[in-house]
């Protein structure tokens, strides 16, 4: 999976990317990810990216030339997608990470200040995502929020055990929450492990597990039953 970042801050997208499960994924070469700075392709002379918006008000607006420039600069494979992230898009999940995580390139167009200039909307055509309704400063931790989920998807990128299939929201708990995990030791500072985790009847702790998910399912998101 290539993934295009058009971001004005490539730091924030590298050094997230160069640490733990990310960076073993481009060593394994499951995944690429490339930062583009709109800024390289201003043709403003002060190289600026940004303006007052027309019609007043606060804030600052991204221009379109360096992002329509920045964006045509990218070499397309056939099967990619270009995503805006913006608080305005369809709310992302675990089923849209999924459906993403087929695709071959990834471009994500990150904002800034007060936002996009409308023409790169109705210009470039980017699916609009946003990760959750309240506003970041700008697209990079959504981007990177769909970089992290999005790759989880991806054979070997988490190991053998691919914990991925049983995470919650995944649809091989159909949806529901994660059933509780335990680890050592069996007692801690007296909360024991419960017993049928310890009795080796893999039968029976199926049942418990799928018994446990939907009561946490119920009482901590009965909108997901
Ligand atoms: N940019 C600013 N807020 C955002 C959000 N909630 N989701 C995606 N991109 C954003």
């Amino acid at each position: 999976m290539i993934y295009d970042v058009i971001t004005l801050f490539p730091n924030i997208i590298k050094s997230y990317c160069l640490e733990s499960i990310t960076k073993r994924g481009i060593e394994k070469n499951i995944i690429k990810v490339n930062t583009i700075n709109p800024r390289d392709f201003s043709k403003d002379k002060h190289k600026r990216v940004d303006d007052t918006p027309y019609g007043g008000g606060d804030g600052m607006v991204l221009t379109c030339q360096p992002i329509f420039d920045c964006y045509r600069s990218i070499e397309k494979k056939e099967n990619f997608e270009f995503i805006m992230l913006t608080p305005q898009g369809e709310k992302f999940s675990q089923n849209t990470a999924i459906e993403l995580s087929k695709k071959e390139q990834l471009i994500l167009l990150c904002g800034h200040y007060e936002g996009f200039d409308e023409r790169i909307r109705i210009g470039l055509k980017p699916r609009e995502i946003s990760i959750g309704d309240y506003i970041l400063t700008g697209g990079e931790l959504a981007a990177l929020v769909l970089i992290d989920s999005i790759s989880r998807n991806l054979e070997n990128y988490l190991g053998k055990e691919n914990s991925a299939k049983i995470d919650s929201f995944s649809p091989y708990l159909n949806g529901a929450l994660e059933y509780p995990q335990y680890t050592k030791p069996r007692i801690f500072e007296g909360m024991p492990v419960p017993d049928i985790l310890l009795s080796g009847n893999h039968k029976e702790i199926q049942t418990y597990r799928t018994l446990q998910s939907l009561q946490k399912t119920q009482s901590k998101r009965p909108d997901l039953m």
